[in-house]
């Protein structure tokens, strides 16, 4: 049996179109419920439905074999896992954003402090530059960081550009592209291998627009 640890969440439906697409039964899991283990009629896969940040930690201790998450949280988790392929979904940006005026001003003219759910990366983005800056961990809707003066500057992502605008801020750094990933548990490649290798090249072969 192989596990799959699945994002819940934003990521949640277009990664079971894609699971769908490869003839997995999701069925079960499209209903509302609160439950957070199903298995697939023929016993061959068990899903784990997990919060997004959670998705590398099950795939690291091999609680799971496969897991997809976003780079994002791949980035900021920092596990030991192989990230096998780009699903190309749930595409956004990571960014440095804050008001526009910030753009004349520089963005690091002093010693100022960054609002994220991403408190490593951003201490890896800006000490890479040899920046200092003050780190201020939060676990949502952080564009209120500048908004109520509690952050100069945010690190988040960026999909749509609507929760920036609609605040009043701007882009004023582009950090990395993201999109979702699939990983897999470094044991598992070796001991599941061939049935791990079926579903990364069906989803390759999907991906690539060519007949399953
Ligand atoms: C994310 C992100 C931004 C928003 C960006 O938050 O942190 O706030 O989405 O999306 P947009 O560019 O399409 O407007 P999410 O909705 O995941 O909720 P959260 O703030 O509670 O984490």
């Amino acid at each position: 049996m192989i596990t799959i640890a699945l994002a819940k969440g934003r990521l949640a439906d277009q990664t079971m179109d894609l699971l769908e697409q490869l003839g997995m039964d999701l069925s079960e899991i499209r209903k509302e419920s609160r439950k957070l283990i199903f298995n697939t009629n023929d016993g061959f896969i068990r899903f784990i439905m997990v919060k997004p940040s959670d998705v590398p930690v099950y795939v690291e201790y091999g609680t799971a074999d496969i897991g997809i998450a976003g780079k994002d949280t791949l980035l900021e988790e920092g596990r030991q896992l192989y990230e096998m392929l780009d699903l190309k979904i749930g595409r956004c940006k990571l960014v440095v954003a804050g008001y526009p005026e910030r753009r004349q001003s520089g963005i690091i003219n002093t010693h100022i402090r960054v609002a994220t759910k991403y408190p490593n990366i951003t201490r890896n983005y800006f000490s890479s530059r040899g920046e200092n800056v003050d780190i201020i961990k939060l676990n949502g809707s952080v564009e209120l960081g500048p908004l109520t003066g509690l952050s100069d500057v945010i690190l988040d992502i960026v999909e749509s550009g609507k929760t920036l605008a609609e605040n009043g801020l701007v882009v004023l750094e582009e950090v990395c592209p993201i999109s979702a990933r699939l990983v897999v548990n470094q044991v598992s490649l070796k001991t599941k291998h061939d049935e791990i290798k079926a579903i990364i090249d069906g989803l390759r072969k999907l991906l690539e627009g060519e007949a399953l």
